[in-house]
């Protein structure tokens, strides 16, 4: 298992490029299954733990995957797919392997799929997912840990989330894409993995209007074929970007970042005293304050607050000036990070969905344990801003969403190393 090694107290310094987005490039992985000739060509792709689980997964099913690390493109031969189990052992690892259900019942009219489990940060069901395939005629059973669902014939209905689930609501546009006459997904989710997610289907062939709002509109279409296309970039891994450089009271520039999917993130560090300057070259400044002021934030679906920034939102008004209230909306158990933040010294009070955080001037360096991907950065961000040495424990989940963290981070002049059980 990999540590890292954290001396904090390094303003950081310089320029770092946001790479492709993990919550797009999955699903899209998903949706080239559905493209019975051809390969599917995905570029800008970082290389992390979950793009390498998926490609086990496709590769279960007959699917054949390339990664070529110097063009950082993915390619997805389809071709020889075949309807298969996808096994518990991969499924347990990432719960977006649910996202194949979509794209299979789309091209076989059927799935067999391990039943994903709950995770760190809630029970997270796929209840919404499945109604849609029930409505759009699917016939579906869940029996010993596997969910399957049949359909002869899928056909295209009017769908109402009774929440907007951003997997759920690329899930259904698979499905629909392929099924037969129109599919209305009401409610449906609005970020810009989903607006993203939409134009690689019309990319492939598929007829969607209204993605990236509340109400998505899907003409069936009988195949989709295999397209190139360029997934656009991390607005989570950007916005943990930003946070390292207010946390630090550094400077950085932000490389390949769409402004308007960052907006929430810069207003709130706008608040919070740092400056940002959006540059002509479509980059943004950010500069950190000698201290971070106080705010409030409550995590919400697209357009709201987005909750996998919450996380590292914290880590920053663990040492801002002044009380800070968190209410965390989306999942029901994603303050994990905050007994770990306490650990170092922050003063954090959690009651269910709020969490009041009392900002300390300064957090000092301890040993502490990972729990999930957005708490791991989180954890990072508080150990460059400490006193003394900070040792994150199992940063693997770190590496299922960000590309070479450290390494980055080192660029910009974090001092942050690496440590594996092999190396000692
Ligand atoms: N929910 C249900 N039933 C469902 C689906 C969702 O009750 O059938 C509930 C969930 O339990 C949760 C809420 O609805 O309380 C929202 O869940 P959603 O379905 O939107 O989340 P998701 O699709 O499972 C994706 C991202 C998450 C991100 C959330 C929210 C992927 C692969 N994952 O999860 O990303 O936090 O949307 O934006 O796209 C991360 O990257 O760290 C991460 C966890």
């Amino acid at each position: 298992m990999d540590r890292f090694i954290i001396e904090g107290g390094k303003p950081l310094r310089g320029k770092v490029e946001i790479e492709g987005v993990k919550n797009a490039i999955l699903p899209m992985m998903c949706a080239a299954l559905m493209a019975k000739e051809g390969v599917t060509v995905l570029k800008n792709v970082p290389y992390l733990h979950d793009i390498r689980v998926l490609e086990k997964l496709i590769a279960e099913f007959g699917g054949e995957t390339r990664f070529d690390p110097d063009s950082r493109t993915i390619t997805i031969d389809a071709s020889n797919v075949h309807n298969g189990i996808a096994p518990y052992e991969l499924v347990k690892q990432m719960r977006a392997s649910f996202l194949l259900s979509g794209a299979l019942l789309g091209r076989f009219g059927e799935f067999r799929i391990s039943m994903p489990g709950g995770c760190a940060i809630g029970a997270r069901p796929v209840n919404f997912h499945l109604m849609g395939f029930r409505r759009m005629g699917a016939t579906v059973a869940e029996t010993e840990g596997l969910l399957s669902a049949k359909a002869p014939r899928l056909s295209g209905a009017v769908l109402c989330l009774d929440y907007p689930s951003h997997t759920g609501t690329e899930n259904l546009m698979m499905a629909a894409a392929l099924a037969e006459g129109q599919t209305i997904i009401e409610n449906a989710a609005c970020e810009p993995e989903i607006m993203d997610f939409g134009n690689f289907l019309n990319a492939m062939g598929a007829k969607i209007t209204g993605h990236g709002t509340s109400t998505i509109f899907i003409e069936g279409v009988k195949t989709l074929r295999a397209v190139a296309y360029t997934p656009i970039p991390d607005r989570i891994v950007a916005g943990t970007f930003m946070c390292a450089a207010a946390i630090t009271g550094g400077e950085i520039e932000l490389e390949g970042i769409e402004v308007s999917h960052v907006r929430i993130a810069m207003e709130k560090l706008h608040d919070m005293g740092a400056e940002l300057v959006s540059l002509p070259n479509g980059n943004i400044r950010i500069k950190g304050p000698e201290r971070l002021s106080a705010v409030d934030i409550i995590t919400m679906p697209h357009p709201g607050f987005p909750t996998d920034l919450q996380p590292p939102f914290m880590a920053c008004l663990a040492v801002a000036d002044g009380v800070s209230l968190i209410r965390e909306t989306v999942f029901e158990n994603r303050f994990i990070h905050a007994a770990e933040l306490n650990r170092m010294g922050a003063c954090i009070r959690v009651a269910s969905e709020k969490a009041v955080v009392v900002g300390v001037p300064q957090l000092v360096g301890a040993p502490v344990m990972v729990s999930d991907l957005r708490a791991g950065a989180a954890l990072v961000l508080a150990g460059l801003a400490a006193k003394d040495t900070t040792v994150l424990d199992r940063v693997y989940h770190i590496d299922r969403g960000y590309e070479h963290l450290e390494v980055k981070l080192a660029s910009l002049g974090a001092r942050i190393a690496r440590r594996s059980d092999r190396d000692e």
